[in-house]
Formats: structure tokens, sequence, C-alpha cells
């Protein structure tokens, strides 16, 4: 197959480079903004036909949450209206979505039937997404995380690592619960859809097992990365001037993906090992 993958310069588009050399039977195109805009119609359709693209894996969205909500128009255009120019390109897509379709106010894992409500722009924006993707490509599978990291890019764990190393205390939320996602296993689970010799469509979620705060994830990180110096203490969210509301609850139940493509998922300190190792590696 030629899989196109977009937005190849984020976490999960890098994670995808890495492991489609465990791949080579494909031929892969690694495209970022710069080599395609997937805002741009025509260059999209263009680069589909000359390059007789029969997948495309979306990994390129705005992600900046606050941001999303002092500019949701151009948050739309790229998690919405690119989306759906993806969908109607006549080939298949797998493309990525949130656990922030919901409210966060559930007190048990989310099915993928569970009623959404968004409750901020970066939300409302990946949801039109779905909806528009699969209005215009019924095939697609789309496959919500959260709370996403990697040794890419910057993120959650990246940051306490430098702040454990900058400051002698610190103050994380302990009253925020989800799942920790190595963005390397969630294109592990891409590629198990990719593999899967019958294609399954629809939405599925997908994050590694377990559940933990941030407080819980801040202490485990510097556990891994040996860092000693630096107090963690517990806050509530409410003492941490969040520009946007974040979720209380916020767990995926995978369900439906284990039992679908019959795979097992690693635990989240099982990913976050492996990315602290590789970051220790690189530093
Ligand atoms: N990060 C999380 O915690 C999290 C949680 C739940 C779901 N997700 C979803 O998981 C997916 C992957 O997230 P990620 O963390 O890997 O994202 P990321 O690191 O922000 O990467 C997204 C990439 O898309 C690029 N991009 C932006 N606009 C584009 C455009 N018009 N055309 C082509 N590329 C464009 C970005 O470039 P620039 O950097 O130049 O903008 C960036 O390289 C996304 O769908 C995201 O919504 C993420």
């Amino acid at each position: 197959m030629n899989i196109l993958v977009t937005g190849a310069n984020g976490q999960l588009g890098n994670e995808m480079r890495v492991l489609s050399e465990t791949h080579p039977k494909h031929t892969y195109f690694f495209t970022d903004i710069a080599e395609l805009d997937i805002t741009d119609k025509a260059a999209v359709s263009a680069f589909v036909a000359d390059n007789a693209i029969d997948l495309i894996v979306n990994c390129a969205a705005y992600t900046n949450v606050d941001k999303a909500e002092e500019d949701e128009a151009t948050a739309m255009k790229i998690n919405a209206d690119a989306v759906a120019i993806l969908g109607g390109q006549g080939v298949k897509v797998i493309h990525v979505s949130t656990d922030y379709v919901f409210s966060g106010d559930e007190h048990v894992p989310c099915k993928e039937s569970d009623p959404v409500a968004p409750r901020t722009a970066y939300g409302r924006t990946k949801y039109e997404g779905e909806k528009r993707l699969l209005a215009a490509c019924p095939e697609a599978v789309i496959l919500r995380t959260a709370w996403l990291y990697s040794e890419y890019g910057n993120n959650f764990v990246k940051t306490m690592i430098r702040l454990g190393h900058e400051k002698e205390k610190l103050g994380v939320v302990f009253d925020q619960i989800g799942t920790p996602t190595y963005a390397a296993d969630l294109a592990a689970a891409i590629f198990t859809v990719i593999e899967t010799p019958c294609w399954h469509p629809g939405i599925y979620h997908f994050t590694n097992e377990g559940v933990c705060s941030w407080f819980d994830f801040t202490i485990a990180i510097h556990e891994l990365a040996g860092i000693q110096n630096c107090k963690v203490s517990p806050i509530l969210s409410e003492e941490y001037q969040y520009k946007t509301p974040r979720p209380h609850y916020s767990v995926l139940d995978k369900s439906k993906f284990k039992k679908t493509f019959g795979v097992e998922i690693p635990y989240w300190m099982d990913g976050l090992k492996r990315c602290v190792g590789k970051l220790k590696i690189e530093n």
C-alpha cells in the first residue's frame, strides 16, 4: 500500500515514522504542513492522485487546547474542515481524535457509544472532525486517545523532567484522572489496524491501560528519570489557574479495540518506562 502520514513532525507522526521501519512492505509518504497543508484541498487531491495513495493516516491537528479557545476558527479549519477534505479523497482514512469530545464529568470509563459533550473549543472542533470524516468516508477508522506523550515534541513528560531538574518543589493537580498514553503504543495500534486483514471501520478508544492523576504521573516520571531533589505535592485544579476547563475524569473504555483487533494494550507505566529510557539515552 501507499500510505500518506500527515502531521509527521508531531509526536504521533514521528512515532509512526519510527515504526514504519518495521513494516517495510508499504511505501510511506511522511508530510507535515511545509510539504502538504491538509487545509489545502487542491494540494491534498493532487498529492493523493500523484502518489497513488491507498490510505491516509492523519496525525495532523491543531492541538493547543488554550489557543483553540481564542481562535476556534483556525482550530476548526484544521481539526474539522481539513479532516473532511482527507475523507473526500476516495481512500481509506485512519484519524485520531480525543477524550475531549466527552464532558469529563463521568465516573466510569467512556465507551464509543456514550453521548459526547465537548466543553472546550478544541473538543468541539475534534468532534466536528469526527462527524465530517464519517460523513465523507464511512469506511474511516477513528481512534480517540488521551494524555499523549512521546520522546518527540513538547509534552507533559518532558516538561516535568525539565521542571524536576530546575525546581526544588512543584505542585501538580491530583483531582484530574486519566490515562497517560505513549504515542509509540498508539502508533503500534494504528499499525494493528493497518495490518488486520479485515477492515473494521468505526470509532474506537485507545489509550494505555490503567489510570492515574497528573500528580501520580509526575511522581512516576521523576522516579524513572532519577530526579530526587524536587518535592512534588498534590494540588487541586482550582489552585492551578487553567485558562481552559479540564476534564476531572477522562478515562476511555478500550474493550471494543481489544476485542475487534485481538490485542493487549500496555499498562501506562510500562509505556512511560520505555519513553523515559529513550529520553535518557538521547541526553
Ligand atoms: N497531545 C495530546 O495529549 C492528545 C490527546 C488526545 C488526542 N490527541 C490527538 O492525537 C493526534 C496526534 O497528536 P500529537 O500530540 O502528535 O500532535 P502534535 O504533536 O501537535 O502534531 C500535530 C502535527 O500536525 C501539524 N499540523 C498542524 N496543522 C497542519 C496542517 N494544516 N497541515 C499539516 N500538518 C499540520 C503540526 O505542525 P505545527 O506544530 O507546525 O502546528 C504538528 O507537526 C491529534 O489528532 C490530536 O488531536 C492528542
